[in-house]
């Protein structure tokens, strides 16, 4: 996606939305996939609009689904403790999903419903112009980066794209599931913020 290859959707009214707001509005009634029947609400992002550092999961699941934010749920409160072990508040972050429409049952969107959503995660991304990038889990990084890319493998190593710095890591729910995976998002957290820190240090 960060080369910006076509997909087989595109955002019809393509005069490109210049806001995330205006983003946001133009998606509203989208039915680009099948997710858009089962879903009670968009979940479109949340976050400052030129936030330095974006965090991108799968998608929604229930609560995000019930809610229409995103990271509201079990996972959620675990990436709330993530983004506070890196020194940041929730308020200066900005967090999106591979899809923007929760897949039924939670299962992992597939290749038809992430491609569909693509264009607008890419749009988002191109208004936000964050500096860094965290990817949670297996599904964020192959649908962004490269479909046969392992997050074991991946995490913990810089991926440059452009001016993005992006850092694979696990996602929040597979450390529900398995907590000898909190280690590794640690390291993986401090060299972000160790990043973030030369940013903002360059910025002053
Ligand atoms: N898991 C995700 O990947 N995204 C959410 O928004 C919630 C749970």
């Amino acid at each position: 996606m960060f080369e910006g290859k076509p997909t087989q959707t595109r955002i019809e009214d393509a005069a490109q939305p210049t806001t995330l707001e205006a983003l946001w509005e133009s998606m509203s009634g989208c039915r680009h996939c099948g997710l858009a029947e089962g879903r009670k609400n968009i979940v479109f992002g949340d976050g400052p609009p030129r936030a330095r550092l974006m965090f991108i999961g799968e998608g929604p699941g229930r609560d995000e689904d019930l809610q229409g934010r995103p990271f509201v749920g079990a996972a959620g409160q675990l990436l709330d403790k993530i983004i506070a072990a890196g020194g940041w508040t929730r308020e200066e972050v900005y967090i999106a999903n591979i899809v923007k429409c929760r897949p039924p049952g939670n299962r992992i969107p597939n290749r038809d419903e992430a491609e569909a959503c693509m264009p607008w995660l890419r749009r988002q991304i191109q208004l936000i112009a964050p500096r860094l990038i965290v990817l949670l889990g297996a599904t964020a990084l192959q649908f962004t980066i490269d479909p046969k890319a392992r997050i074991t493998a991946c995490r913990g190593q810089w991926i440059q794209r452009g001016r993005i710095k992006i850092m694979p890591t696990f996602h929040p729910a597979a450390l529900l599931r398995d907590p000898s995976k909190k280690r590794p998002v640690w390291e993986d957290i401090q060299l972000v913020r160790d990043e973030y820190q030369r940013l903002v240090e360059g910025e002053e």
